[in-house]
């Protein structure tokens, strides 16, 4: 390949004009995640080479139109590569059949091949929708991810789920299909607010907490200097999370034997308090995490599989980032009956029965089948008072 690349494992933080590579193995369908500084600027070199496509449609958001449409172009121009571009609104509202179906025939209508790549530029909205559209049309265009959110670079940019909401839930509808590359270029989360940014990094704390106790550990003492823009801090993290993920991802790609669960750590909880805050600005996705998170935890310690040192850790740390961890500073009152509703209908819920990813220390998790609503009932009156 043309583009200068390193492993991740070679990471150095002095070399910083050489991009950091975190390789998915999936067989004929395998990837790379370029992660860099320059990586914008460099995408239309890299799709030449890894792509081969001469023509491509951007998928963005206006938020994100605004600050990095231009340089995409620039760089897919220079490269000879002809785009067009279809900008979406921004917000989770976007994640519509309504707006998939605008998606699908504005590809349609500009008559593409085989080759036409789709490129996702923006964060996970972009990214699941974009996906889905891409693996509609023609049974499936060339997918390139150019996550622009922290989430979205550590999270759903990686893996291959793709999908919009339906009057049926979040993300009922869609795919699996995996990207062809993705290119993550840190320096657009200059722009991102802080709270976006925090909201990814909950996810990034998860890695740690359901795999890798160290990486854990070295959040503890660097999350602040990353969180503060420190790119060498930042790269290392986003790689080690892509490179977590990348693993859990090649071992169970469909979520069938399980391991690919352990990525929805607190998610259980955070699923049901995103559907009671309506998935609105109130309570981003992550944020919902790092809540979610601390009452997994306090569920598996009253389960015995942890002691109380766990689940203080965990708040400790996502507090000192400044990420709220209880339910309380989310909102005064909460539905727990509604709460418990909407986790016998989580799409990891089987037959009504309450499925949680649980904790057995830092760096270890496993699935609990079963568990008692009554139990969950009680971490949550506990958390309330
Ligand atoms: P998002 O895409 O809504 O982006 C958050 C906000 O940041 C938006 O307003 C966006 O316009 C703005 N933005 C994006 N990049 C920016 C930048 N560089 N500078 C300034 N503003 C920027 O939200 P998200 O948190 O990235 O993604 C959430 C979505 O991801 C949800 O729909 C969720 O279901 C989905 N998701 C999917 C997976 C998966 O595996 N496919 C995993 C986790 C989450
Ligand atoms: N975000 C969970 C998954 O990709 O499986």
């Amino acid at each position: 390949m043309g583009y200068a690349m390193k492993r991740n494992e070679g990471f150095s933080p002095t070399e910083k004009k050489e991009h950091t590579v975190v390789h998915v193995p999936l067989g004929a369908m395998s990837y790379d995640i370029i992660i860099g500084e320059r990586v914008l600027a460099e995408t239309g070199a890299i799709l030449s080479d890894v792509v081969k496509c001469k023509r491509a449609i951007i998928v963005t958001d206006d938020n994100v139109a605004s600050r990095y449409l231009h340089r995409l172009t620039g760089s897919l121009a220079a490269a000879e590569i002809r785009c067009t571009s279809f900008i979406l609104p921004s917000g989770e509202a976007t994640k519509s059949t309504d707006q998939l179906l605008k998606l699908v025939h504005n590809i349609l209508s500009q008559e593409p091949d085989r080759h036409t790549a789709v490129i996702a530029l923006g964060g996970g909205v972009i990214g699941d929708i974009a996906g889905c559209a891409a693996s509609l049309v023609l049974r499936g265009l060339p997918f390139v991810q150019i996550p622009t959110t922290l989430l979205a670079q550590v999270d759903s940019s990686v893996g291959g789920k793709t999908g919009v909401n339906t009057s049926y839930g979040k993300n009922t509808m869609g795919s699996f299909y995996q990207p062809k590359i993705v290119l993550i270029d840190i320096t657009t989360l200059e722009t991102l607010p802080k709270r976006e940014l925090l909201s990814g990094y909950a996810e990034i704390a998860k890695y740690g907490l359901i795999a890798d106790a160290m990486f854990f550990e070295w959040l503890e003492v660097n999350a602040n200097a990353l969180l503060s823009g420190n790119v060498d801090l930042l790269t290392r993290a986003i790689a080690t999370s892509c490179k977590a993920k990348a693993e859990i991802v090649a071992e169970d790609e469909r979520e069938i034997s399980g391991k690919r669960a352990l990525l929805n750590f607190g998610h259980t909880f955070a699923h049901a308090l995103e559907a009671e805050t309506g998935y609105g600005p109130d309570l981003l996705h992550g944020e919902a995490v790092g809540v979610g998170m601390v009452l997994a935890a306090a569920l598996s310690e009253r389960l015995r599989l942890c002691g109380q040192r766990t689940t203080t850790r965990i708040r400790e740390h996502l507090s000192s980032v400044g990420l709220r961890t209880s339910l309380r500073e989310v909102r005064e009152m909460w539905n727990i009956n509604q709460l418990i509703a909407h986790m016998a209908h989580d799409k990891k819920a089987e037959h009504g029965a309450l499925n949680f990813v649980l904790t057995r220390g830092i760096g270890s998790a496993e699935i609990v089948k079963n568990v008692d609503k009554e139990l969950v009932r009680d971490i949550i009156t506990e958390a309330l008072q």
